[in-house]
């Protein structure tokens, strides 16, 4: 079920339109149906019932406090891997004690923020961390219950910059040693340990990856019972790809019952931490065409959007359908679009066949609503945009447009250079 739909060839989210959102907002802005959030994080939540679980989404791929809330009050938890993104997650009313933070790079006072809020767990990355971790609770009176968040050395098969459970990268700790990490983890006296941890990439689209790494935890598992160490909670991390374009990743229930099938009788709560799955199609972009410039063999359209607010393109070659806000069904054009910064890399498609856009039209860059805002940045100092969010026949600001005066929040201009 899709609640981006056109009526009257006009692009509605929900009962919305989304023209004359912007009509009232300006563009470029990122829009957001409740109720495609809720019905993914339903269904996905929904998969997993036969068996005890937690949904903890990840908070990097969309950390807005209304969509945190949303998902919060339907009964997730947070995935969060900073100190900030804490705050959101408690900000937005999640119980503390369905948060669980990793990360290869806690910081201090991170850690110290997590502690004393009491958390879930931490998957631990590093042995260093480890010592840290035990360390500052110690000093707090606190105890730090952990994971361990181990490298299965399992290739996902999806792009080299997302995919985290290989050897080679910088996630984890590999499976191999994690054993001997749990030995010394049991020894220190602040720690306690509760479950195991993964994450092996991101857009994944078989299942097969996940399936293998799961058999691979379930062995480790059944060598730290072994030992006498307690495993209480499997977090199998995120990944679950989405359609951008043709891709035809497992749908939620499939992921589920393969898992499942591998899970039951584990005696264990099984965590996921879906963030893309959950969001990404629950957004688009909403941008206004600009120019049309001939450039050469080619058209340019020439959009208010660029790579600031939306760097999957331009950063990993991604694919986001784009759609007429009103259609207009007077032809087709072909061109690429780009945005006003000023890198070569600012694109949202190319060599694309179009809708026959002209200055002045709208267009939805679809399938935005995972690492669309929440990687934006103030480059080429453009305010972040704002964030829109419909529920049945109403639309709300989550998120006003930043102002010039927010551009410069903070910044100083030393006494002898005034
Ligand atoms: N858990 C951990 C530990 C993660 O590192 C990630 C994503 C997730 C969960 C959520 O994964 P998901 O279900 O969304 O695939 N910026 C990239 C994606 C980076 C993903 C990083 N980690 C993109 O735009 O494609």
């Amino acid at each position: 079920m899709n609640y981006f739909n056109y009526v009257n060839n006009r692009l509605s989210c929900e009962n919305v339109s989304v023209a004359s959102i912007a009509e009232t907002v300006g563009t470029p802005f990122y829009l957001y149906s409740h109720k495609t959030l809720m019905r993914h994080f339903e269904v996905f939540d929904q998969a997993f019932s036969p068996i005890p679980h937690r949904i903890c989404f990840s908070a990097k791929a969309n950390s807005n406090v209304a969509i945190l809330r949303a998902l919060v009050k339907a009964g997730a938890g947070v995935d969060i891997v900073s100190g900030g993104e804490l705050f959101r997650a408690l900000q937005a009313g999640c119980p503390p004690d369905r948060i669980v933070y990793s990360g290869v790079g806690k910081r201090d006072d991170e850690i110290v923020f997590a502690l004393e809020k009491d958390i879930l767990m931490f998957n631990i990355e590093s042995p260093q961390e480890l010592a840290v971790i035990n360390d500052m609770a110690g000093r707090l009176g606190l105890r730090a219950r952990i994971s361990i968040r181990v490298n299965p050395d399992v290739n996902p098969h999806t792009h080299p910059h997302i995919s985290t459970g290989l050897r080679e990268n910088k996630f984890g700790i590999d499976i191999e040693q994690s054993l001997e990490y749990y030995r010394q983890a049991r020894e220190l006296s602040n720690i306690d340990i509760i479950g195991v941890a993964c994450h092996i990439g991101s857009q994944i689209t078989d299942i097969a990856p996940f399936v293998d790494t799961l058999d691979r935890l379930k062995k480790l598992i059944g060598l730290l019972r072994q030992q006498g160490i307690d495993v209480r909670y499997l977090d199998l991390g995120g990944g679950l790809g989405i359609t951008y374009n043709k891709e035809a990743p497992p749908h939620p229930t499939e992921y589920a019952s393969a898992l499942m099938a591998e899970a039951t009788n584990l005696g264990v709560t099984l965590i996921l931490e879906p963030g893309r799955v959950i969001v990404g199609n629950a957004g688009v972009l909403v941008t206004k065409v600009l120019y049309i410039k001939e450039g050469g063999d080619k058209h340019f359209i020439v959009v208010d959007a660029g790579m600031n607010d939306l760097a999957r393109p331009s950063l990993y070659g991604s694919y986001h359908e784009i759609q007429p806000v009103i259609r207009q069904g007077t032809g087709r054009l072909r061109g690429d679009v780009v945005g006003p910064i000023c890198e070569s890399t600012d694109f949202f498609a190319k060599n694309r066949d179009l809708d026959a856009f002209k200055r002045g039209d709208l267009a939805a860059v679809m399938s935005a609503g995972a690492y669309g805002f929440s990687m934006s940045s103030n480059y080429n100092s453009r305010p972040r945009v704002a964030e829109v969010m419909v529920i049945d026949d109403e639309f709300f600001i989550i998120r006003n447009r930043e102002s010039y005066d927010d551009l410069i929040r903070g910044e100083a201009v030393p006494e002898s250079l005034r």
